[in-house]
């Protein structure tokens, strides 16, 4: 009983300490059958540049993990700044994810219109971690450029601003 009480603990504060981390954020998209499928995922990473690979992590009970698993593409969409109810309306469940989006067919996965960045991958590995699963993909195909991009902090969504006046030499924040 009072190990449960120390995890809950720990898991509550663990999930403080990462509401403090500004991500960004996606809408990775992939196919179910004919029908598109999307999902907003702020955990993903470049992960490598020779050859250039993205990192996602999807819970296991993700249905776009299980679609990516039989369709063996994904796509992940960068969201820009205004996009925020994109990133709502796809953070829920259910096949209608797509109901009144603009996307197209880009090299077999759907890509939404007007996003920040654009990168189409062939899923290469899935790996385990805890109760998500680390989806691997070579990329075949990016572009973008220095749109705003959409962040999430604190639970709320955002954007970055740099700095007008560069920070003096040492400062921390
Ligand atoms: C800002 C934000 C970020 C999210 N990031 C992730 C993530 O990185 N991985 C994940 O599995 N779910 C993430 N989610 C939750 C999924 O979007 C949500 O569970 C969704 O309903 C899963 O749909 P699916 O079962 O169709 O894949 C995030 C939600 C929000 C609002």
């Amino acid at each position: 009983m009072a190990d449960t009480a120390v995890t809950l603990s720990l898991q509550s504060r663990f999930r403080d300490a990462m509401a403090g981390v500004c991500s960004p954020v996606a809408v990775v998209t992939s196919r179910d059958g004919d029908r598109p499928h999307g999902t907003t995922v702020s955990a993903f990473m470049s992960l490598s540049m020779e050859p250039p690979m993205i990192a996602v992590a999807l819970d296991h009970g993700s249905d776009l993990l299980a679609a990516v698993r039989a369709h063996g593409r994904f796509g992940v969409n960068v969201l820009a700044a205004p996009q925020h109810d994109l990133a709502g309306a796809f953070a829920r469940k259910g096949a209608a994810k797509f109901d009144g989006v603009s996307w197209s067919d880009s090299h077999g996965v759907p890509k939404l219109a007007d996003v920040a960045g654009w990168v189409a991958c062939e899923a290469t590995e899935f790996v385990v971690g805890g109760d998500h699963t680390v989806l691997f993909g070579t990329v075949v195909e990016a572009d973008g450029g220095v749109d705003r991009p959409l962040t999430y902090f604190a639970r709320t969504f955002g954007t970055h601003l740099p700095h007008e006046v560069p920070l003096p030499q040492g400062a921390v924040g």
